[in-house]
């Protein structure tokens, strides 16, 4: 699905997906049909495969979900993959479980393992059937259980709001080991690649997502990985999405404030339901300002460039803190300047919501949906779409199948 969207909103770029399943690439192959992506080719190859050693290099390469969930030797093989693709200049974007933030978790991902091992039928039922048992432990008391919060209630939660094929692709893979940060940079230091930033826009701040004493007890550690190391076991992150680069340019600030200020931006949600506030582990971060109200304004129409939106009464980096605040808030997101057609792409998400619960934006983001409450009143419901149906015209978006609400708490 990635691939695919990335695709049609960049008709320009070409785009290669890698997987050993069969099936995933049967699958996208078939999306990437119906919706008329033409941009796009998969190949169906373990990441250490030699049909893989024709291929170009790149200027990105993403692994989304992959890096824990795979042996030493397929890391490796992703490794050396992305040593041989990747250009100078590149850009690696690399998700992950992380340490220490899945400690209390661990003794749930083995027992799921072990139980689901011992259980009948595929790998969905046998899931299925180690959940529930699991569940039942908790409810019982199970000591290392009770510990955990994803045995406490993250599964049931993820369970009723996640369709049931993602379980076993992300609990069940035998070579699930989660890994410190200093772990992944050691390993890609090995290949040339050093840590530009985290993907997350929050991450990038510690004011963001780090208390005052936090910081404090930070503030004389200098080796950078060290204080990344140490920045996990106060924020205990459970999942880190790194990007890395090879021989990447680092920009003066002056040109960063001047190619952000050049970016485009979209909201992420109707005007209506920003809350000019952020709830993150440190606390709740307010920005409830004059500058950020401003520019949720601006953008309430679409899509514009921060330079165009500026103000005789705010200072540019008054507005640039507000965008940069509302960006890691995800109320609004930085999106390409030109837009291009999705139309076809958005009907064949439709035709299948449930399956794709996202809309495309012609400026290249993509917003999950979600189907309507159970429980929640027509009145409410109404009122909800309504708002989001007018957002989804506004932005080049179509229109949202009927009985579908925008997903405002996934923030996706
Ligand atoms: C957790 S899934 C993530 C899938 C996808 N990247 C996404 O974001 O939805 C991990 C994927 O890695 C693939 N995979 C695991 N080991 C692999 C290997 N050695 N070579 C190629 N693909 C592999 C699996 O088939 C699976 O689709």
């Amino acid at each position: 699905m990635t691939a695919a969207v990335v695709a049609a909103t960049h008709p320009r770029a070409d785009v290669v997906g890698v997987d050993a399943m069969p099936e995933h690439i049967a699958h996208a192959r078939e999306f990437c049909t119906r919706a008329a992506i033409r941009n796009v080719t998969l190949h169906q190859a373990d990441f250490g495969s030699p049909d893989l050693v024709a291929l170009p290099r790149f200027e990105y390469i993403v692994a989304h979900g992959v890096y824990t969930w795979v042996s030493a030797a397929a890391r490796a093989d992703v490794r050396a993959f992305i040593d041989r693709h990747l250009k100078p200049g590149g850009l690696v974007y690399v998700s992950y479980n992380a340490m220490p933030g899945w400690a209390a978790d661990l003794p749930l991902q083995r027992v799921l393992l072990e139980l689901a091992a011992a259980g009948r039928g595929d790998s969905n039922a046998r899931f299925a059937a180690a959940a529930e048992a699991v569940e039942r432990m908790t409810d019982a008391g199970a000591l290392a259980l009770v510990a955990s919060p994803l045995a406490r209630s993250g599964l049931a939660e993820r369970r009723k709001r996640i369709a049931g094929a993602y379980f076993p692709h992300e609990f069940l893979p035998a070579a699930w080991q989660p890994l410190y940060v200093t772990d992944v940079r050691n390993d890609f230091a090995q290949i040339g690649l050093e840590p530009i930033a985290s993907a997350t826009i929050r991450d990038n701040f510690d004011t963001y997502t780090l208390k005052a004493r936090w910081r404090d007890a930070l503030a004389t550690v200098e080796e950078p990985n060290l204080r990344e190391l140490l920045r996990d076991f106060f924020r205990s992150t459970p999942f880190r999405r790194d990007v890395f680069g090879r021989d990447v340019r680092v920009l003066e600030d002056a040109e960063r404030r001047a190619r952000i200020f050049a970016l485009s931006f979209q909201l992420a949600r109707p005007r209506d339901q920003v809350e000019y506030c952020m709830p993150t582990v440190a606390g709740e971060v307010g920005f409830d300002t004059a500058a950020a109200q401003h520019i949720v304004a601006s953008l309430a129409g679409g899509p514009r460039r921060l330079e165009d939106i500026g103000d005789a009464r705010f200072p540019p980096a008054d507005l640039l803190a507000n965008a940069v605040a509302l960006c890691a808030a995800d109320d609004v997101r930085p999106v390409a300047s030109q837009a291009v057609p999705v139309e076809n792409l958005n009907r064949t998400l439709a035709a299948d919501a449930a399956a794709f619960p996202y809309r495309v934006s012609p400026h290249g983001t993509a917003i999950r949906i979600a189907a309507a409450p159970a429980g929640a009143s027509e009145a409410e419901a109404h009122a909800s779409s309504e708002g989001w149906a007018r957002f989804f015209d506004v932005h080049g978006m179509g229109v949202p199948a009927s009985g579908h609400a925008a997903d405002g708490r996934s923030r996706a």
